[in-house]
């Protein structure tokens, strides 16, 4: 058996006005906010597959279904804060992530050590272990013309001993 697996994630939303725009669990300030059932997090979300999908459990949809009255309004952090316990019950735990926020505007550089601790505290591992990169999509695009953001997660985990 493999003592290590990776994952990838993958999420976007619209931007619409009167949202919250919510990533990694941190509020920024910005015009526009994400759209959705749920926060609409798509840093989170974006994380919270590359997690099952290392450990070949599913999706975020098939663990939280968006037409489930239940999770609405839920906070994202409690899609991966579960995520992160079904991996620990299939063996695993959770080395590193990286990630990327594909967003026009704002700038979200300041975020990023906020962004960084907020996903460290519910994923549980050192602050050095969760990268978190921005890009815009160079005015191109659904990005770009300022109609969605997406989010991409790569996680490593490795096996637990027994
Ligand atoms: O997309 P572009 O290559 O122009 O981004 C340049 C840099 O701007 C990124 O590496 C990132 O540090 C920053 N950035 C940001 N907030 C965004 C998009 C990009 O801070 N929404
Ligand atoms: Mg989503």
């Amino acid at each position: 058996m493999s003592h290590y697996r990776v994952g990838q994630g993958w999420d976007t939303h619209r931007l619409a006005a009167g949202r919250a725009l919510i990533l990694g669990g941190v509020t920024v300030q910005s015009d526009l906010g994400l759209e959705g059932h749920s926060d609409a997090d798509i840093l989170t979300h974006a994380i919270t597959d590359a997690l099952l999908g290392a450990a070949a459990l599913g999706d975020i949809g098939m663990h939280f279904p968006n037409t489930d009255p239940l999770w609405k309004d839920t906070k994202s952090a409690v899609f991966l804060g579960h995520a992160l316990t079904l991996v620990h019950q299939a063996g695993y735990e959770l080395v590193n992530v990286d990630s990327t926020v594909i967003l026009e505007r704002p700038k979200l550089k300041e975020y990023r050590m906020p962004i960084r601790e907020s996903l460290a505290a519910t994923l549980r591992i050192p602050l050095d272990c969760v990268s978190v990169k921005f890009k815009t999509a160079e005015g191109e695009g659904p990005v770009g013309e300022r109609r969605t953001a997406e989010a991409q997660a790569i996680v490593t985990l490795r096996r637990m001993e027994p």
